[in-house]
């Protein structure tokens, strides 16, 4: 890309706030999308970046009849109903918590006999309910976006993708050792991402300084893939204090 059409490139709107406020700042998003559709469909990603916003949308009293999920990213290899399944984890966090019909919440499928097709098939699922109104995206200490890890291709789809040591051992700490972090995953791609309507970032503590700012200031490349919200057009940053550190 020249020096010349990155100049051209879409301001995100980034808000720096307390940490106490990102869970109801990001809840707001939410509501305010579901407001606008008349059939939401909300992308939820994993980890602990969107926690506090989850438990702000379970405390809003709000009914998510309606409402069509689907998550960003699941992990290839743990057995059906493992705790640490991203299905699992979307059970917990938000199935039970906001009184959502399972069945409106779709997580790629990694226990079929061939993964591309499965990547193939969660497209097919997101253009079914008519895209992503709003996607909710953590960032990886790498730059990474869902599972996209740096090298991946800004117009990448959902398919299975490697995980970098660095991802696995960031992801550690939500299992009992390094060997039983799996080594493969089912991700939407970026170019898949980047077809929500709306894109919401939620960035929380010093570890993420240094991606948030390669990711929203330095040049886009696959090195970081989370610079790819540099080419979106309605991009929403929620940062603490602490993540937008290394913010101008
Ligand atoms: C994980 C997930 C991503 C998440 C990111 C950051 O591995 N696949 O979707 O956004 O890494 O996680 P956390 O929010 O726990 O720092």
């Amino acid at each position: 890309m020249s020096t010349r059409s990155l100049q051209h490139l879409p301001t995100p709107d980034i808000r720096r706030l307390n940490p106490s406020r990102i869970g109801p700042a990001g809840a707001d998003v939410v509501l305010k999308t579901l407001d606008l559709r008349p059939a939401p469909v909300i992308g939820v990603a994993t980890g602990s970046s969107p926690s506090p916003l989850y438990d702000a949308l379970a405390g809003s009293g709000r009914d998510f009849t309606g409402v069509t999920w689907f998550a960003l990213d699941e992990y290839v290899g743990l057995p059906p109903g493992h705790p640490q399944s991203y299905a699992e984890v979307l059970r917990r966090e938000i199935i039970e918590p906001l009184g959502l019909d399972p069945r409106c919440v779709h997580v790629p499928d990694p226990h079929g006999e061939n993964l591309q097709d499965a990547g193939t098939e969660y497209e097919g699922r997101i253009a079914d309910a008519g895209g992503i109104d709003l996607q909710i995206l953590g960032i990886g200490r790498n730059g990474h976006l869902a599972f996209n890890e740096p090298g991946a291709a800004l117009d990448s789809r959902t398919r299975v993708e490697t995980l970098t040591e660095d991802t696995r051992r960031a992801n550690q700490r939500f299992f009992d050792s390094l060997d039983e972090v799996p080594t493969h995953c089912l991700t939407q791609g970026l170019g898949t991402i980047l077809e929500a309507r709306h894109l919401l970032l939620i960035a929380r503590g010093e570890d993420k300084a240094e991606a948030l700012a390669r990711a929203l200031t330095g040049p886009v490349t696959p090195d970081c893939p989370a610079s790819v919200l540099q080419l979106h057009g309605n991009v929403t940053v929620l940062a603490d204090d602490a993540a937008a550190a290394l913010l101008a």
